[in-house]
């Protein structure tokens, strides 16, 4: 079960309204045509935005997400008829060989544990074809992100159509030595209602990406600092090797 700002109706209508701008996905599209691929799974696909952005540009793309009121947000979308959309995890794929799998918007930090992010990676590594790509995000531990997780610093509002003006922010509750626990606010200046989710992100650094890249039969090839956010995310790129 994803948190309820994806699962949620109303909350997953607000997703690219209150985060707009998503010039993040332009390094997965450039990567695209560097690695040569032709086709895509998206894991934890969410309302869509890389899916249907390498669909209507003619790439073959599956995207899988266990949050329904996502999917029905991006299937709405130009290009989503063009994708085959997957509800479930990674785990619940079909036999697939694509050449390049993505997790975009930091979806590798949802994974709390290393079993459920093992399980994950081996999946992905099942639908790739030999040599593969997996390319994904992971914000930089060392850059304590969380720090700016506060209503003064990440504060996000959208006018939106039949709902109003919408605010929303984040608040830290939990901070451990490799999580971050937070709930995120939503306010309705039509009533004054709020409505809260809980989230929890892992934050593994790039040894522990290693290893368990390593153990689901992946070689991480490359780290790069992703050229809209510099210093505060890693795109890790790996391939598959057995
Ligand atoms: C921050 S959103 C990112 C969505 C999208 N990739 C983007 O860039 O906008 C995280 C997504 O991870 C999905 N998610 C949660 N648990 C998951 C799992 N076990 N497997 C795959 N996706 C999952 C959520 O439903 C949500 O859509």
């Amino acid at each position: 079960m994803a948190d309820a700002l994806f699962e949620d109706p109303l909350l997953a209508t607000l997703y690219d309204l209150l985060d707009p701008d998503r010039s993040d996905l332009e390094v997965y599209a450039d990567l695209f045509e560097e690695l040569g691929a032709t086709s895509v799974l998206d894991v934890g696909c969410g309302t869509g935005c890389l899916a249907t952005l390498l669909s209507s540009r003619g790439v073959s793309v599956v995207a899988v997400d266990p949050a329904a009121a996502s999917l029905t947000v991006a299937q709405a979308k130009p290009g989503a008829p063009l994708v085959r959309w997957i509800h479930g995890c990674a785990q619940d794929l079909p036999p697939l060989q694509v050449d390049l799998a993505t997790m975009t918007g930091n979806v590798a930090q949802v994974f709390v544990d290393d079993v459920e992010w093992l399980a994950t990676l081996r999946s992905i590594h099942s639908a790739l074809r030999p040599l593969g790509h997996l390319v994904f995000e992971s914000r930089v531990p060392e850059d304590r992100s969380w720090l700016r997780w506060n209503r003064t610093d990440a504060l996000a509002v959208a006018d939106v159509p039949g709902v109003g003006i919408v605010e929303s922010w984040p608040d830290v509750t939990e901070v451990s030595s490799a999580t971050v626990t937070f709930t995120t606010t939503f306010q309705f200046y039509r009533d004054g209602s709020t409505m809260t989710s809980e989230s929890t992100l892992r934050f593994r650094t790039i040894a522990e990406m290693t290893s368990t890249l390593g153990e689901a039969g992946f070689e991480l090839v490359d780290v790069r600092d992703a050229p809209d956010r510099p210093g505060r995310e890693n795109v890790f790129i790996a391939v598959r090797r057995r």
